[in-house]
């Protein structure tokens, strides 16, 4: 349940936030020696004071080198919701102006920032105080901070909620909800059988052993009016719970794969922020969905099937699922010919050992694309950093008996897995595949997110669809 609204009507509030640099307000005397240290940096940011009965968060922006596209404001809207909740103040207003504020941003870090997954909480745990912020003076930004940090936080929740819960036939149903009266057709693959009749065989391989069916979600956007020539497809995947199937992974922290459906649920959150902000782009969204599960009617280490595109597949590992449901999927986006493909997945530990948890991965085949996708990423506060597809690694994935081995050995996995997509990607697409297994998931708290699920990636693929709509 979202507990916070932001509005732009000048009420009286419970609170005053200043944020120090950026507003011309005179402040009480109380206030101008703490506001003029912070400005110093002799003091932090938040600094909360009680003066003539009113209740003052002093804020500021923190000047930090990695703190780029807007999150030093979404970190300041987290410390200013954090503030309000510990102090037990119901609302708020924000004193704010001047040429170098971002207030998009600020929305953006309150509305994420003041998430919480509650899905599964009873009693007090499940009610939380509702609070208001009110922002006079920037409808349009607000309106737009909202609609980011709504659409990150749905993201968010779909990976949040445990496998049995949100699992592919539930999110096919979320995903209908979400996108109702917003324009969006919809089109769903649905069952073991239907994927192989429609030739998604990874799909059907992955998902074949799961208690609920594997599914395909496609979305599609159609602007209305001035239309790009560009075309905008993104491929997400969303294993709704990753066991390792037979090749089973160990029980330590397995319950977090439950959040091994990141590049879904950012396909999704885009494709809804998409359907609000309406650039001039038609784009698609396709979700791979399945439960990678250990069962007697589980493929086996050593299976080999013949995937859309033609290739024989060796199911070496069943714990690299990832690329299996996402590749015919990609050869089936690039067959409605896009000029520009994106996708997202949490699919290699290798990429945390690489890049860590702040940073995820991209690579793809054509060097403008991947860069745009970077860029697009730095410019709403998401790091993404190249990888090479490096073509002497190809002999990796060799394998005696087919074409291709679903996993590459010991070394440089995240950029084997990135090979292996390539192989599925129809021509003249150009094609940008974004590893997000580290910023998907939080293993604690960081920046404006507490343990848990993201929605990495939201910001960015909404991002593109705005360049490529000019
Ligand atoms: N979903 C995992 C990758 C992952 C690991 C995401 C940790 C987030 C955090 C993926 O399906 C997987 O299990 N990959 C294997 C590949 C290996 C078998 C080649 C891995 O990374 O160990
Ligand atoms: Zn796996
Ligand atoms: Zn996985």
């Amino acid at each position: 349940m979202k507990a916070v609204t932001v509005n732009t009507t000048k009420a009286k509030a419970a609170a005053t936030a200043v944020v120090v640099g950026h507003s011309k307000q005179k402040l009480p005397t109380a206030l101008t020696a703490i506001a003029s240290k912070m400005a110093k940096d002799d003091l932090g940011s938040p600094q909360v004071v009680h003066t003539n009965n009113q209740v003052f968060i002093l804020l500021k922006p923190k000047d930090k080198p990695e703190l780029v596209g807007g999150e030093a404001w979404r970190v300041m809207g987290d410390e200013l919701m954090k503030s309000l909740r510990s102090q037990l103040l119901a609302s708020c207003s924000v004193v704010v102006g001047g040429k170098q504020c971002d207030v998009q941003s600020l929305v953006e870090g309150i509305v994420v920032g003041d998430y919480q997954f509650t899905a599964c909480r009873s009693g007090k745990a499940a009610k939380r105080k509702k609070i208001t912020v009110h922002i006079p003076g920037y409808a349009k930004e607000v309106k737009a901070g909202t609609q980011v940090g709504d659409c990150q936080n749905l993201a968010r929740e779909v990976c949040d909620l445990p496998g049995n819960l949100m699992h592919p036939t539930a999110f096919v149903k979320r995903a209908k909800k979400e996108m109702q009266g917003l324009g969006i057709t919809i089109k769903v693959i649905q069952g073991e059988a239907a994927c192989r009749k429609a030739n998604f065989p990874g799909l059907a391989q992955v998902g074949q052993a799961g208690a609920q069916p594997p599914a395909l979600l496609e979305m599609h956007y159609k602007p209305r009016g001035k239309k790009s020539k560009n075309s905008y497809a993104m491929v997400g995947k969303g294993i709704t719970f990753d066991s390792g199937g037979i090749s089973l992974k160990p029980g330590a922290g397995m319950w977090k794969m439950k959040g091994d459906m990141g590049g879904a649920a950012a396909v999704l959150g885009a494709m809804k922020l998409i359907a609000l902000q309406k650039p001039g782009v038609a784009v698609s969204g396709y979700c791979a969905l399945a439960e990678n599960m250990p069962d007697t009617k589980a493929q086996r280490p050593g299976d080999i099937y013949q995937a859309r595109n033609g290739k024989y597949i060796h199911v070496d590992n069943t714990d690299a699922e990832g690329r299996l449901v996402l590749s015919d999927v990609l050869t089936y986006a690039c067959e409605k010919k896009p000029t520009h493909l994106v996708d997202a997945a949490t699919l290699t530990g290798a990429c945390l050992v690489a890049l860590g948890s702040s940073i995820a991965a991209v690579m793809g085949n054509n060097d403008k694309w991947v860069q745009q996708v970077r860029d697009a990423g730095q410019d709403v506060g998401e790091e993404l950093w190249p990888l090479p597809l490096y073509s002497g690694y190809r002999k990796l994935l060799d394998h005696p008996h087919a074409d291709i081995n679903n996993i590459g050995g010991k070394y440089a996995g995240t950029i084997t897995a990135g090979i292996f997509l390539s192989e599925f990607i129809g021509k003249n697409v150009k094609w940008a595949h974004c590893d997000i297994a580290g910023p998907a998931m939080m293993g604690g708290s960081w920046r404006y997110y507490d343990e848990g699920n993201t929605g990495f990636a939201v910001r960015t693929f909404a991002q593109l669809a705005q360049c490529l709509s000019k």
